[in-house]
């Protein structure tokens, strides 16, 4: 029915990456992954009937990051098909996903399923393994019959109009250490251009998304300090029970 699949994706620290890859892995033509989450203009790029495309993207305080939403907008359906997937770390996406849909219709594209998928929360020790196998095969059950779903009715996702507020700014400022090389990398990947040249001076534009802390080739970055651990701790024990992923088709 289709001749390829795209999956473009926003993921600060790779859980929504391998949710999407996962899912563009499971087809057999050709497969193509846009990443959006550095920093920089996106090209427009126009897909047509025969394609089918996957947008991801995680949730932050039940919304979508507002990078990610901006840069999204750079991609066009012409009556193409797609699924909207966001990742989120066990408390809940409240209208991240009902916003993603809203968001793919305004472009131009067709929802015929969405997913929302439990995963490492970015803050603490919570379901620090997932998504794990059993993840990864339903999400490939749930794309096989996204792809092979012929009928178009509205999909009905979870979420309210209007929107739950966001947030503009992060709780948690990453802090840097003597290790710190001045290599740049943090900068160059910091998804909301949030690092000053010299590697260590934070905007306000920081959404504590923590990449900078996965990234850093020296460990240098850090939040480890009093506010945020005992943020952690009480976080990783509220958000303990396990949810599962849940389905729209
Ligand atoms: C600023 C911020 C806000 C977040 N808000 C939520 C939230 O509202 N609900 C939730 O369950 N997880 C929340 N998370 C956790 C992420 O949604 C989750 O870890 C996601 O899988 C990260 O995806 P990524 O690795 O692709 O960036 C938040 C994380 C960050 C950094």
């Amino acid at each position: 029915m289709y001749d390829k699949i795209t999956g473009i994706y926003f993921s600060a620290t790779d859980n929504t990456k391998k949710c999407v890859s996962a899912m563009v892995d499971c087809f057999e033509k050709e497969k193509v992954l846009i990443d959006i989450t550095q920093n920089k203009e996106y090209e427009r790029v126009d897909f047509c009937q025969s394609d089918f495309v996957i947008f991801g993207a995680p949730v932050y305080a039940g919304r979508l990051p507002y990078a990610a939403r901006q840069r999204f907008q750079s991609f066009f359906g012409h009556n193409t098909k797609c699924v909207i997937i966001v990742s989120y770390g066990n408390r809940d996406y409240d209208d991240a996903l009902i916003e993603l849909k809203d968001l793919a219709e305004q472009q131009g594209f067709i929802v015929i399923g969405g997913a929302a998928l439990v995963c490492k929360h970015t803050y603490g020790e919570i379901q620090t393994t997932r998504p794990d196998e059993n993840d990864i095969l339903e999400m490939k059950d749930f794309i096989s019959q996204a792809l092979n779903k012929s009928d178009v009715n509205d999909l009905k996702i979870k979420g309210n109009r209007p929107y739950k507020d966001g947030i503009e700014k992060g709780h948690f400022r990453p802090i840097t250490s003597d290790e710190c090389i001045k290599c740049g990398l943090c900068v160059k990947k910091c998804p909301f251009g949030a690092i000053d040249k010299d590697c260590k001076s934070i905007s306000d534009k920081c959404m504590s998304c923590l990449r900078c802390v996965k990234i850093c080739p020296k460990k240098a970055k850090s939040v480890n300090y009093k506010e945020y651990n005992d943020f952690a701790k009480m976080f990783s024990e509220k958000l303990s029970k396990r949810r599962e992923n849940e389905y729209f088709l």
